[in-house]
């Protein structure tokens, strides 16, 4: 039986909610699939990637930047990814690729970019849009709230962001991304 480990990096719960969906998907392909939040689960404890017939690598963008547990995690399992790059995954969830226009420069940005410091080219890559969350409920205050609702005016155009949740997921491109990641580890 095919085995799948999806890793993922959230400020926000964001990426859990995509991992979340693309784990139901593959798993519905009889894949067996193992998940764990970085910032939860120790990196020592991952077991050796070849284990796996795919990995699938997910991160939040924030101020430009991966978390800091995926930053930390590729660094240090960095010529285990690159042996298997072919059965590699990775995508980032950001407000760039809230607009379909913007999607490959958001890959390029934060993927592609970034990656090639290390020579690591994964064999499927994508960027999803993001969430920001203005609800009461939220945990972006103060400061960090006042960009965001100035993001969302002046970038956006939403005229009263305030007390909304501005969801730009994209629930279609997010199941081809899964399904495309199947197809990967089921040859
Ligand atoms: C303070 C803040 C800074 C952000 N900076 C960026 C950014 O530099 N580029 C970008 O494309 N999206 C940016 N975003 C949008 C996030 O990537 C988006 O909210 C995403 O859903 C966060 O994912 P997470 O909850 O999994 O961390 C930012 C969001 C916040 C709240």
């Amino acid at each position: 039986m095919s085995k799948a480990l999806v890793l993922y990096g959230t400020r926000y719960g964001t990426t859990r909610g995509i991992s979340d969906e693309i784990e139901k998907i593959i798993k519905a392909k009889g894949i067996v699939t193992e998940s764990y939040d970085l910032k939860e689960y120790p990196s020592k404890k991952i077991p050796p990637l070849k284990d796996y017939d795919g990995v699938l690598l997910g991160t939040g963008i924030m101020m430009g930047r991966w978390t800091k547990s995926m930053k930390n995690f590729v660094n240090k399992r960095k010529s285990e990814l690159n042996k298997i790059q072919d059965n590699l995954g990775f995508y980032v969830c950001c407000g760039e690729a809230s607009e379909q226009t913007k999607i490959k420069t958001a890959i390029n940005k934060y993927i592609t970019l970034k990656l090639e410091d290390i020579g690591l080219m994964p064999a499927l890559i994508d960027a999803f849009g993001g969430v920001y969350d203005l609800t009461n409920e939220s945990a972006i205050t103060g400061i960090t709230r006042k960009i965001v609702i100035g993001i969302m005016k002046n970038e956006y155009g939403v005229m009263d962001p305030e007390g909304r949740l501005h969801d730009f997921r994209d629930w279609t491109q997010i199941k081809d991304f899964a399904v495309k990641f199947s197809n990967l580890i089921v040859k």
